[in-house]
């Protein structure tokens, strides 16, 4: 793993992305093990769009690892009010903390951001563009589920905005997988995107559909994603898709027995509460585990970034 900022996961490799789960998944077995591993600490949470899970996991993370969180709170509450660029911020904040997590609404945020900074740069989201992080808590629950080789995944919904769903196409290249990409014509992947899929493996095996019905059968894994409302130039281009591709119990009557579910959260209306409860649902868990990977992330960039400190 390359230990310094965390933009894309198109930077990640095989061997890089089973290094993170592999950490988690001993860290998810004995938490207490890594709990004074990173005293004195300090990690700068720098968020300029809502979060909850992301915002929150990266904390719970960094205080389960001895450290603690410096936040640079709301927009309405920080110098960005007063006309403070981008920059200028991290650049500020890289003085107060030993590694930054940076949420953007502009696509590329993270890379411009992360040329002003010395101490790691992780990447929550930028815009439309990448969410590794969350990609990686992905992984992690494909790979305890379903298995992250010979999988057969179905990514549902809004395609052309999500960033998660970019993140995760690019991380599945590097396993034995066939994707399949089902959504609304105007929400489908960026061309920009399958061409980068085919770029990274040339063989990838994608498939793109308007209509789950045809596919289902066949899935291990089905990535529900909300249509993300906040990223559409003309609110009335959101009504005609709102509320199409939602899943309930009826649906999965087509699925196989051991389908998991997975959607990164926040949910709208795309998956039926009805399913919460059935061996399906892994959304929840998905959620969790957001905590153990991150705690991996960070001691794995951490401990680099401070002359390779041990691995226990
Ligand atoms: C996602 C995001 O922010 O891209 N949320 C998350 O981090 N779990 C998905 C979304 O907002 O739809």
């Amino acid at each position: 793993m390359r230990h310094d900022h965390l933009i894309t996961s198109k930077q990640l490799s095989r061997a890089d992305v089973e290094t993170v789960l592999d950490r988690a998944a001993e860290i998810d077995a004995d938490p207490d093990a890594v709990a004074d591993r990173h005293t004195n600490t300090l990690l700068g949470l720098l968020f300029f769009e809502p979060s909850t899970r992301t915002k929150m996991s990266f904390e719970t993370a960094m205080k389960r690892l001895g450290g603690d969180i410096v936040d640079m709170g709301s927009i309405e509450s920080s110098s960005v009010k007063k006309g403070e660029t981008l920059a200028d911020t991290v650049r500020v904040i890289e003085g107060y903390a030993d590694a930054l997590v940076l949420r953007h609404p502009k696509q590329g945020a993270a890379t411009m951001a992360s040329e002003f900074v010395d101490v790691p740069l992780l990447n929550a989201g930028d815009g439309a563009g990448h969410h590794p992080t969350q990609t990686m808590l992905d992984l992690y629950t494909i790979r305890e589920n379903a298995g992250l080789d010979d999988l057969t995944i179905g990514i549902m919904g809004d395609l052309k905005y999500g960033r998660t769903v970019h993140s995760l196409a690019h991380a599945l290249t590097n396993f034995d997988t066939r994707q399949h990409f089902i959504s609304p014509e105007s929400l489908r992947l960026p061309r920009e995107v399958v061409y980068d899929l085919h770029q990274a493996d040339e063989n990838a095996a994608i498939r793109e559909h308007d209509s789950l019905e045809d596919v289902l059968p066949s899935l291990d894994v089905l990535y529900v994603t909300r249509i993300q409302r906040e990223r559409f130039p003309d609110e009335q281009e959101y009504q005609k898709v709102a509320g199409e591709y939602q899943i309930d119990a009826e649906t999965l009557e087509a699925a196989s027995d051991d389908l998991t579910i997975m959607h990164p959260l926040p949910r709208v209306d795309e998956i039926d509460p009805e399913i919460d409860d059935t061996e399906h649902a892994a959304y929840f868990e998905q959620a969790h585990n957001g905590v153990p990977v991150r705690m991996a992330l960070l001691d794995l960039l951490l401990s680099d970034e401070r002359g390779g400190e041990d691995d226990e």
